[in-house]
């Protein structure tokens, strides 16, 4: 493959794909056919939580993440687990359909799930559009524009004596002197020389 760079030029945009009993960042969503309840697909890592979800649950959501979006949001629902966290805790969020939709985003759109295709790393869920508001008719954020700004989105604080690494791929930061050998980004899987040093 001469440069699979090319893929990041593909545009999408950033949403918060919620479900019942959790969710999490995507930008892998398009519109795949046209008329009053369009279809929608996304596309779901099989390793997140949110993937297990939407094995189980008809219905989810699409928050649609706007330019000056809190960071907050993708820091809570792109870099961990509901395994882990409850990701509606420190995020406002309203229950529309018995969903949680995003507080801070520029508008919803709630699917009925009417099919899913594995596609090797990602399950393709495709849902028709029953429902759907508009906040604000502001500029969505673009994954292209995450990815040229992440370092200043995602700015963290280092902790005395740690060092922040940062997976130049996803954002996740690994926190250590050195990235251990055969380290893989728990996120995006990548390997350790995709880590940049914060501040480098
Ligand atoms: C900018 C960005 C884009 C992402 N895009 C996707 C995506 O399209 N599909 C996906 O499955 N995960 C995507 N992720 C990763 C998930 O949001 C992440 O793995 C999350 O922690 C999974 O949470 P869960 O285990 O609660 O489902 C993205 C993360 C970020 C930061």
């Amino acid at each position: 493959m001469k440069n699979k760079k090319i893929t990041r030029k593909i545009t999408q945009g950033l949403y918060v794909l919620t479900t019942k009993n959790g969710g999490c960042i995507v930008d892998a969503v398009s519109q795949v056919s046209a008329g009053d309840n369009p279809l929608i697909a996304v596309s779901v890592m099989k390793k997140n939580y949110t993937n297990e979800l939407l094995k189980d649950n008809e219905k989810f959501t699409l928050s649609v993440l706007g330019i000056d979006v809190n960071p907050e949001i993708i820091k809570t629902f792109g870099f961990n687990s509901m395994r882990d966290i409850n990701k509606f805790e420190n995020i406002e969020t309203t229950v529309v359909d018995g969903v949680n939709i995003i507080d801070d985003s520029l508008g919803y759109m709630i699917l009925e799930k009417v099919d899913s295709i594995d596609c090797d790393t990602h399950t393709l869920f495709i849902g028709r559009l029953v429902e759907a508001d508009m906040f604000e008719d502001g500029e969505p954020i673009s994954y292209g524009y995450y990815q040229e700004h992440k370092e200043d989105l995602l700015k963290v604080t280092t902790e005395k004596g740690k060092t922040a690494w940062v997976c130049t791929i996803c954002g996740y930061i690994y926190y250590g002197d050195e990235v251990p050998e055969g380290y893989v980004c728990p996120i995006c899987g990548v390997g350790r020389n995709l880590f940049k040093k914060q501040g480098e």
